[in-house]
């Protein structure tokens, strides 16, 4: 199956305009998916006892490789300081956190938060809203999101806040589900999403209405080159996109300018 371990770097065209038919995620409408913020907060409260297992479960096991090469991307150095947003339990921030950087895991679920400093103690994880950040400007060498900027209601609010506090020079890297580039894949990987990823759910999770509203959001977050664009739109420079399993996940990396 083509690229379905990993592939190079690509880039986007030319920044172009998202046209009033895109929307605001780049070509979809959000249907069911309009939750308040609070309600996004309440169903991560709800799951977080079992998010981490259960994210492994329906991963069949990729998650742990989608987050080693999130980790390559970054490639933080000792000292560096990192923002982890929608960072959940923290366990997105465990590799940064090994390789001897700061990092502050954010995020505006109180459960999810609880439930990380449960297990991860020694991390400083902090209450913030991705549309909102509690960081003054320019403070981050780097810049990370993991499967959060979907949940996140403002999208390019939440990427313009990702750039304020980053430093002049500094670096973004978003994964996120994404969409499979080898069209008959694309297909069963769909079939797999909205038909057995619920039933699943109900088995291993304690609220499976998240996972469906989980296999909505994936099924209408923008594409790879989409989402290249709305990070340009935001201020985002020398932006590009790397496609993990096959484009199941997507990771995005990008450089705020030396001008800041
Ligand atoms: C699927 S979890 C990802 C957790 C973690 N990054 C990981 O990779 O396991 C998504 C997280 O995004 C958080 N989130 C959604 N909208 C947010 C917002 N506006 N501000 C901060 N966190 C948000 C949720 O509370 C949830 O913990």
């Amino acid at each position: 199956m083509p690229g379905l371990t990993g592939g190079r770097w690509g880039t986007p065209t030319p920044l172009r305009r998202v046209t009033a038919r895109e929307g605001k995620n780049g070509g979809v409408t959000r249907a069911s998916l309009e939750k308040q913020p609070h309600e996004v907060a309440a169903m991560f409260d709800g799951v977080a006892a079992k998010y981490d297992v259960t994210n492994d479960v329906l991963s069949l096991g990729q998650a742990r490789l989608w987050r080693k090469a999130v980790a390559a991307a970054v490639g933080a150095r000792p000292g560096e300081k990192l923002l982890d947003l929608a960072a959940g339990t923290g366990t997105s921030s465990l590799p940064f956190a090994a390789s001897g950087a700061y990092v502050v895991p954010c995020d505006f679920s109180i459960g999810m938060l609880r439930e990380g400093k449960k297990r991860h103690r020694h991390l400083p994880l902090t209450a913030g809203d991705a549309t909102r950040l509690p960081f003054a400007d320019g403070v981050f060498d780097a810049v990370t999101i993991s499967f959060g900027l979907r949940n996140v209601q403002d999208t390019d609010t939440a990427l313009r806040e990702l750039l304020r506090v980053t430093k002049p020079g500094g670096r973004v890297v978003i994964c996120e589900f994404s969409h499979p580039t080898w069209a008959p894949f694309r297909t069963v990987y769909t079939e797999y999403l909205m038909r057995a990823l619920p039933p699943v759910a109900t088995a291993v999770s304690s609220n499976p209405d998240a996972y469906v509203y989980l296999a909505e959001s994936i099924r209408d977050w923008p594409d790879q080159p989409a989402l290249a664009a709305r990070m340009q739109g935001a201020g985002w420079t020398k932006v590009a996109w790397r496609n993990l399993t096959g484009g199941i996940v997507a990771l995005h990396r990008g450089r705020k300018s030396d001008e800041g």
